[in-house]
């Protein structure tokens, strides 16, 4: 019920554009955020990777519907190709295709994103897709393909736990030699496209690895759930496969035990670090999925309002 409402709330502009107004909101922010621009993503790329850690920087927006605004996200991740290439950073970029024209028309997608994808082919960078509401599953597989099939190979999509077809899509997925991040998937879909039950998911999420760590090149597996981590490192080690065959993903400031103490034991790690402004949908689905971070935002409304206690 919660995480419904919460999710719902990810999808309201008013309530978006009343928090981003809200002089604390931000601060709140930056416990999930790297910061507003661009040089505060690569300071916290680079700390992250002084720390053993890779990163995928996600400039954060969906859903542009103007070509300007698709277009300067474009540019803002030019920038953030070179700075990575020039500092000689572990950083891979990560977008989403409805902030790069997706809703507005398929040229200008393939133009827009194209940019992107050249940049960072120069400086041999993966690009990742990331996977939105159910309703841009299958026109972001097809512009997937369509590029795959230009022969576009610094690409590679992502894949929901929750949604029945997933099987499907890995095997085609694997069969091609993509690059998939597996994760359990972060909105709201109805039981017609995607399991209602937790304990499916996380089933669904353990078969899917299991495939792709047995069949794909070099997965992602993105979570945070102990119990799919152990999973991953049990198959990983039944079947003798050595630790550089697939890496595990995190988002920025969400069990940053978990992600030191997966460095500490070998594992590789790659962590997710969204900036910029529209931090609005992306914060509200971090709460739906833990509603307890309602409570340390509560927390630090508190300490700034009682400063001194
Ligand atoms: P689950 O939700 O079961 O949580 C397991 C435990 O992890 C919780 O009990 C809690 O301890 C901790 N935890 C999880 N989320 C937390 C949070 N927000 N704050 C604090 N603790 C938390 N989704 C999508 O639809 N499309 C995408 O492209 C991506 N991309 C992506 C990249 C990466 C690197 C990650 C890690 C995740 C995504 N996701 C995503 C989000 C994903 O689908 C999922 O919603 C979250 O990862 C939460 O699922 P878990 O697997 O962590 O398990």
């Amino acid at each position: 019920m919660l995480r419904a409402t919460l999710l719902k709330l990810s999808e309201s502009g008013i309530a978006r554009r009343v928090a981003t107004r809200a002089p604390l909101a931000s601060t709140f922010a930056h416990r999930f955020v790297a910061g507003d621009t661009v040089d505060d993503a690569v300071a916290a790329t680079r700390a992250l990777n002084r720390a053993g850690m890779s990163v995928t920087l996600d400039y954060l927006g969906e859903s542009v519907s103007s070509r300007e605004e698709a277009r300067a996200a474009a540019d803002t991740y030019l920038a953030v190709l070179d700075h990575i290439a020039a500092e000689g950073l572990d950083a891979n970029v990560s977008l989403k295709l409805t902030a790069m024209g997706q809703d507005i028309d398929e040229e200008f997608l393939r133009e827009n994103v194209g940019r992107v994808i050249e940049r960072a082919a120069a400086h041999d960078i993966l690009v990742r897709f990331d996977m939105e509401g159910s309703d841009y599953t299958q026109p972001t597989l097809d512009f997937f393909r369509r590029l795959w099939n230009e022969g576009v190979r610094n690409i590679g999509p992502v894949i929901q736990s929750y949604l029945y077809r997933s099987s499907d899509d890995i095997a085609w997925l694997n069969s091609i030699g993509a690059r998939v991040r597996l994760c359990k998937g972060a909105y709201q879909e109805p039981a017609t496209v995607a399991f209602p039950e937790k304990s499916e998911v996380d089933a669904a999420f353990v078969r899917l690895a299991k495939a792709l760590l047995d069949d794909g090149n070099y997965p992602g597996i993105a979570t945070h759930d102990l119990a799919m981590i152990n999973a991953t490192i049990e198959h990983v080690k039944r079947r003798g496969y050595s630790a550089d065959r697939f890496e595990f993903q995190m988002l920025y400031g969400v069990r940053r035990d978990f992600q030191s103490s997966l460095v500490e034991q070998g594992m590789r790690l790659r962590v997710y670090v969204p900036f910029g402004e529209a931090w609005y949908p992306y914060l509200m689905r971090r709460m739906a999925e833990r509603p307890a971070n309602l409570f340390f935002i509560a927390g630090s409304v508190l300490k700034e309002a009682l400063p001194g206690r």
